[in-house]
């Protein structure tokens, strides 16, 4: 048979008909480039178990998103923003999860309040594109997806997950989370921290900055007076005065507060040179305006009690912060209790 040109092309034409037909009307029929189909980068849920008539089980209803692959170093001129898109290097497992509490947000993300601010509103973006779908626009857990009945409802951001700290956010946004899948590969670490930043507001209504400086001392080794060798501390340390603990709303010292601070006392005058700051603190709980009066009155008692000891009055200065810096989440079965307490800080 003499096949010329127009055969040819009739005999392609009709095989690449036949090829991309299929007898499955659900079928999307055979995909030549599936990633012009499937947005593989954004779209996290997609079900890739239908290729051509065949049903892959083990793809089926599983998710595409996928974590980066170990170690995954994503490019940046910038040195101090690749110094941030190194790779996360807590772990994907419980003990993970538990850790991830205590990490840091990288310091240049909250230098200041506006530029916090600024972050958390880039990250509100994201957030509408990435998150709202299941966890509704303002965090309520109400999301289309949920309403249709696809998700179970996760809480509200401040209802039941209103302790997860900004590290606990970033660790789920990178990682899922039970139903959540994972967007470590969608999101750049840069990315996630904004977001999370965005759901920390989400969480409290607003930034709640003073908290969010303080919680840079969350999980820091506790140097607690008593148990460290004296004369290693340095300027700019905090110690923590155990001893000293107060009656709810009250400023007054107990005599256990007296006998700690008899032994502070001696510190003080075996060191003549040493000048402190005596901070107090309290928890989240009640109006902040009024944490901060009784902190600082309560820093006043122990500042009153050392110099009526001899203490020379210009070696202390008290001050009182509040909640603004806690040193374990406020928890009132857990963290609370930690964060009500004295310390002092050598200052020279
Ligand atoms: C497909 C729906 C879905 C999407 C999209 C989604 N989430 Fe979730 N999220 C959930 C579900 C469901 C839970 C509850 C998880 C569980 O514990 O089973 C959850 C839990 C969480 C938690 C709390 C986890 C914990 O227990 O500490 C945070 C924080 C969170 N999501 C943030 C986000 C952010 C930020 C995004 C966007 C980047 C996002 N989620 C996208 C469904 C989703």
């Amino acid at each position: 048979m003499k096949l010329n040109f127009k055969n040819i092309t009739l005999l392609a034409g009709a095989s690449f008909l036949m090829m991309s037909c299929s007898r499955n009307e659900d079928s999307p029929g055979y995909e030549y480039m599936p990633d012009m189909y499937r947005s593989q980068a954004i779209e996290a849920y997609v079900d890739y178990g239908l290729v051509s008539d065949d049903e892959n089980e083990e793809l089926k209803n599983t998710m595409s998103a996928r974590i980066p692959a170990d170690g995954t170093i994503p490019f940046n001129a910038d040195p101090a923003m690749a110094s941030i898109m190194m790779p996360y290097s807590t772990e994907n497992t419980t003990e993970g999860y538990e850790e991830s509490k205590f990490n840091k947000i990288p310091s240049s993300y909250i230098e200041t309040e506006e530029i916090a601010n600024a972050h958390a509103k880039d990250g509100a973006k994201l957030f509408t594109y990435f998150c709202s779908h299941c966890h509704g626009a303002k965090g309520a857990g109400d999301g289309k997806v949920v309403t249709y009945g696809e998700y179970n409802p996760p809480s509200p951001y401040n209802g039941g997950y209103k302790d997860r700290t900004l590290g606990q956010i970033f660790h789920v946004i990178t990682y899922g989370k039970g139903a959540m899948g994972p967007h470590g590969s969608q999101l750049n670490k840069d990315e996630r921290w904004k977001v999370a930043l965005h759901v920390r507001t989400l969480q409290h209504g607003n930034l709640n900055y003073a908290e969010l400086l303080g919680g840079l001392r969350i999980g820091e080794e506790e140097k607690v007076f008593g148990q460290v060798d004296l004369p290693s501390i340095k300027v700019g340390e905090y110690v923590s005065l155990r001893g000293i603990n107060f009656a709810p709303g009250s400023s007054e010292l107990t005599n256990q507060a007296k006998v700690e601070l008899d032994s502070l006392n001696s510190y003080l005058i075996a060191y003549p040179n040493v000048k402190m700051e005596i901070a107090g603190h309290t928890d989240n709980t009640g109006a902040e305006e009024n944490n901060i009066v009784l902190s600082k009155e309560r820093a006043n008692s122990v500042v009153t009690y050392l110099v009526a000891k001899g203490v020379v009055e210009g070696r202390l200065v008290a001050a009182g912060y509040g909640s603004a810096m806690p040193i374990a989440i406020n928890d009132p079965e857990t963290g609370s209790a930690k964060n009500r307490r004295i310390e002092f800080v050598k200052i020279k």
